[in-house]
C-alpha cells in the first residue's frame, strides 16, 4: 500500500497544495494528469480545470493492463471528441510510455512553432504530473527517469529545490508530481476509490464495501465473477451473492454459516490485484 493513500485531506492542507502546484505553473509548458483507468471518473481531481490557468492538458490513462480495453477505447474517443488528449499507460510493463514525448509534442505544437519563430528551436518543453494519490504519479516518474540525471533549476527568482529531469529529446519533467484530492464528498466516488484500494479501507466497512463491489460485478461483468468462483446466481441480492462466492472458497465457519469477512477480503484483493480480469468500473455518460 503506498504512503500516498493515508493522505488526510483538510481544507487548510488543500489551499496550501493548490497554492503550490499554481506557483509552479509559471514553470511549466503542459501539465499531464494521471488517472486509473479502471476508474476514469473518480480518479480525477474536481479542481484541476481552476488549477491549471490554462496550461495545456494530457491525460494518461495508467493501469491500463488492469482496465477493460474496450471501455478505455471508449473513454479515448469521448475525450477525442471534446479534443482532449488522453494516452493509455501501463507503468508496469512500460506500455504505451514512448508515446509520451510524441504525443506531449504534438499538444504543444503551437507552442514548439512559436518558440521556432523566436529562434528558440528546440527549447526544453517542461511538464508536471499530477493526480490523485495511488494512480501511479512515482510509478510514471521513475519510468520515465531510470538513468536520467536530475537537472538542479537555480535559475534566479525560481523557487528553490525544483529539479527536472530529461525525457527523450525535448522534454524535461518536474521530479516531484502535484498530488491532488479526489472528489471525496460524493458516496459513488468514495465507493469507487475504495474498491481499487486508492483509499485505505480501514475506514470502511469491508463486508459492505465487497457486497457493493459484487453487486457491481454482477451487473456489468458476471463472466469475471463466475470464471473465477464457478457458476454463481445472479438473481439474489448483494449479501448472497458474497456468501455464495465464500461458499465457493469453502470460507465456512461453524454451524454451516459463511465467513463474510473473509470473503469480502478475498473479493477486494483478488478485484485489486487484476485476478478477476480486465475491468473498468466507470463507462462514458449516457448522454455524451
Ligand atoms: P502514486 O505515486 O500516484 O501514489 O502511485 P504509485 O506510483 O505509488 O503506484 C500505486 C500502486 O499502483 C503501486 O502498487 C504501483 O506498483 C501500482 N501501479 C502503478 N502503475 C501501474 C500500472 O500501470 N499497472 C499496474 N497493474 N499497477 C500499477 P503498490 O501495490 O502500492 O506497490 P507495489 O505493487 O509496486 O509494491
Amino acid at each position: 500500500m503506498s504512503e500516498a493513500q493515508n493522505i488526510q485531506w483538510f481544507p487548510g492542507h488543500m489551499t496550501k497544495t493548490r497554492r503550490k502546484i499554481e506557483a509552479q505553473m509559471g514553470l511549466i509548458d503542459a501539465v499531464a494528469e494521471i488517472v486509473d483507468a479502471r476508474i476514469p471518473v473518480s480518479s480525477r481531481n474536481p479542481d484541476l480545470a481552476g488549477i491549471l490557468s490554462g496550461k495545456p492538458l494530457i491525460i494518461l490513462f495508467n493501469k491500463c493492463d488492469m482496465a477493460d480495453p474496450v471501455v478505455t477505447a471508449d473513454w479515448i474517443r469521448y475525450y477525442e471528441s471534446k479534443n482532449i488528449k488522453v494516452l493509455p499507460v501501463d507503468c508496469k510493463s512500460g506500455k504505451g510510455l514512448q508515446q509520451f514525448e510524441p504525443s506531449v509534442k504534438e499538444l504543444l505544437k503551437d507552442k514548439i512553432a512559436r518558440n521556432a519563430e523566436k529562434g528558440m528551436a528546440g527549447k526544453p518543453l517542461r511538464l508536471m504530473i499530477v493526480g490523485i494519490p495511488n494512480v501511479g504519479k512515482s510509478s510514471f516518474i521513475n519510468r520515465l527517469t531510470k538513468g536520467a540525471k536530475a537537472k538542479v533549476e537555480n535559475r534566479p527568482g525560481v523557487t528553490r529545490g525544483n529539479q527536472w529531469f530529461s525525457i527523450g529529446k525535448q522534454l524535461e519533467l518536474l521530479d516531484t508530481p502535484g498530488i491532488l484530492w479526489p472528489k471525496f464528498d460524493d458516496k459513488t466516488i468514495g465507493e469507487h476509490l475504495a474498491f481499487t484500494g486508492a483509499v485505505n479501507d480501514r475506514v470502511v466497512d469491508v463486508e459492505w464495501l465487497a457486497m457493493r463491489l459484487a453487486e457491481l460485478l454482477a451487473a456489468e461483468y458476471p463472466e469475471a465473477l463466475s470464471n473465477r468462483y464457478g457458476a454463481l446466481d445472479f438473481s439474489v441480492d448483494s449479501y448472497e451473492l458474497l456468501c455464495e462466492i465464500g461458499k465457493k472458497r469453502g470460507m465456512m465457519i461453524r454451524g454451516g454459516e459463511v465467513n463474510t469477512e473473509r470473503a469480502a477480503n478475498m473479493l477486494l484483493e483478488e478485484f485489486r490485484s487484476g485476478k478477476l480480469g480486465r475491468i473498468t468500473l466507470e463507462r462514458i455518460p449516457d448522454h455524451a
